[in-house]
């Protein structure tokens, strides 16, 4: 892999949710392969916190079977699992406890040994309702007053709250004991190489600049489609849903890199500034607005599937509630205020159980102003400028041409740009190089707090308008389908056509 070294000047890697499914499934894995490209210092401590009664022994045990289960070719990151196995700790600590701060704040001592106050990263990998409970652990060690080149820092995992007043809350929280670069909100969608490319491509060329813009964008789909459900995670997900779980935060995310204005320079600020400005410009979706141009559904059983595959519906997952209204697909038409966009409609859409997973942003173009070409050429198709996001990377350009031949007929082509045709497969995971940019102290692809809150008034109106009864009623889409008629036919009642998932691949 062709990756830069960077000085990680962090001594301390502390992740509490130890035990939960993101540090099983994305964060060991990710320092692993860290580890195994050389990334991380050799002294470096990972301390795992967690509630549960278990032993280190036994949870190296599950880290390395998930390892080996879903990565058993992965030779490189089995060998670095090997070499962090051996960095890992493991502390018991419910954050209820009477005492846990003091209890936490030996054990740190006990691992680390004495001395001055080593450079520390806090991982809150836990869900919104246990992130205030895990930072009282934290707020004794991070310092605010402290002037130091790496100064302790503490991420916080989306979604970060679970409305606009509670973020609005943990920001207070956080920021009464943390200064703003202290503190780092991740999204992991910005550490993907698709979407750190939009900027690159929009502002590295000349050539999109001066089309990017309601005089020639006629509409733009946003999709984030799943294959997978709620696999162990169902009582999370029944607290979150999809919009709270995908669309406050990476959807919007990729909306607003997608939709933003120019900034003035590189500078993360400057950067986060004009993305804020587009979530501002969303016009607000609510009362009647909300049954008129949004859909949501849960997915129901499938049919019997030949290969034994997982059929439950939403409702028959564990953890899920019988009686649940939470939704696990969700589509909207949302406008933006500016005069680069007003009147352009964005599609966007997210779920889970689809027939595919496939994350893309479609830019549609107008149609040609005039047809020059004979009736039997065919009329030109209007252009498109699709961005995959996941999987096979890559964008393309959606043309007309003369198709060869001794009459004139129009056809369409694409020209397909491939990272993995242009660049090789190898690409560091999104939380590979989340981690290494927060053990390094580099906050560039992380959240401000005012991004976080801005999306949050968009979408809290909307989930309030849902739990009034039946506005708009919860569809149901087949597990493995290409989901609810109710998502297409926002779009098809503008007489466009919602791209299809199965001819995205
Ligand atoms: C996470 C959500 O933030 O993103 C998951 O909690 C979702 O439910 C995942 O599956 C999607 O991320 P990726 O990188 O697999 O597209």
């Amino acid at each position: 892999m062709n990756r830069t070294r960077h000085p990680v000047c962090t001594s301390s890697l502390v992740i509490f949710g130890a035990t939960g499914d993101l540090t099983r499934r994305k964060l060991i894995p990710a320092l692993a392969r860290l580890c195994a490209a050389g990334l991380l210092p050799s002294d470096l401590h990972v301390i795992a916190v967690g509630r549960r009664d278990i032993t280190p022994e036994r949870l190296t045990g599950i880290f390395r079977d998930e390892i080996e289960r879903r990565n058993p070719c992965d030779t490189d990151m089995k060998n670095g699992f090997e070499s962090l196995a051996s960095h890992l700790h493991y502390l018991q600590i419910d954050p209820g406890h009477a005492g846990a701060a003091e209890t936490f704040a030996e054990a740190l001592k006990t691992i680390e040994g004495q001395g001055a106050a080593p450079a520390r990263l806090f991982y809150l990998a836990v869900p919104p309702d246990s992130v205030v409970d895990f930072l009282k652990l934290v707020t004794g060690h991070l310092d605010r007053d402290r002037v130091d080149p790496c100064p302790a820092r503490v991420l916080v995992e989306k979604p970060f709250g679970h409305d606009l007043p509670s973020a609005r809350i943990l920001n207070e929280r956080l920021l009464n004991v943390a200064r703003e670069d202290q503190i780092y909100r991740i999204d992991h969608y910005l550490g993907k190489e698709a979407v750190q490319n939009i900027l690159v491509m929009r502002f590295g060329n000349v050539l999109f600049d001066p089309v990017w813009n309601r005089s020639t964008i006629d509409h733009v789909q946003i999709s984030v489609a799943e294959e997978i459900g709620v696999g162990g995670r169902g009582s999370y997900y029944d607290r979150t849903g999809v919009v709270r779980d995908v669309v406050q935060n990476h959807l919007l995310q990729v909306l607003a890199l997608i939709a933003m204005e120019s900034p003035i320079s590189g500078c993360i600020d400057t950067i986060r500034d004009e993305k804020v400005k587009v979530l501002r410009s969303l016009r607000p979706l609510s009362g009647g607005d909300v049954a008129k141009f949004t859909a949501r559904a849960r997915y129901s059983r499938a049919k019997d599937r030949p290969d034994g595959g997982d059929i439950r519906g939403y409702l028959e997952e564990d953890g899920v509630s019988r009686n649940s209204t939470t939704e696990t697909y969700a589509a909207f038409k949302v406008g933006i205020d500016s005069w680069r966009w007003v009147g352009v409609p964005f599609y966007l859409r997210a779920g889970k159980c689809l027939s595919t997973s496939i994350t893309e942003v479609a830019l549609f173009f107008k149609a040609v102003p005039l047809n020059i070409f004979p009736a039997t050429a065919g009329v030109p198709e209007p252009n498109a400028l699709i961005i995959r996001v996941q999987p096979d990377e890559g964008i393309k350009l959606r043309l007309q041409t003369k198709i060869p031949g001794m009459t004139l007929k129009l056809g369409t082509v694409d020209m397909d740009f491939s990272y993995r045709k242009s660049f090789g497969s190898a690409r560091p995971d999104a939380y590979e190089r989340l981690l290494l940019d927060a053990l390094n102290g580099d906050p560039a692809l992380f959240l401000r707090n005012d991004e976080i809150e801005t999306a949050w008034s968009f979408i809290d109106p909307i989930l309030a308008a849902w739990h009034d009864p039946g506005k708009p009623d919860m569809g149901e889409y087949v597990r493995g389908s290409e989901g609810p008629d109710s998502a297409n036919d926002l779009i098809a009642a503008d007489g466009r056509a919602c791209r299809i998932l199965g001819s995205m691949k």
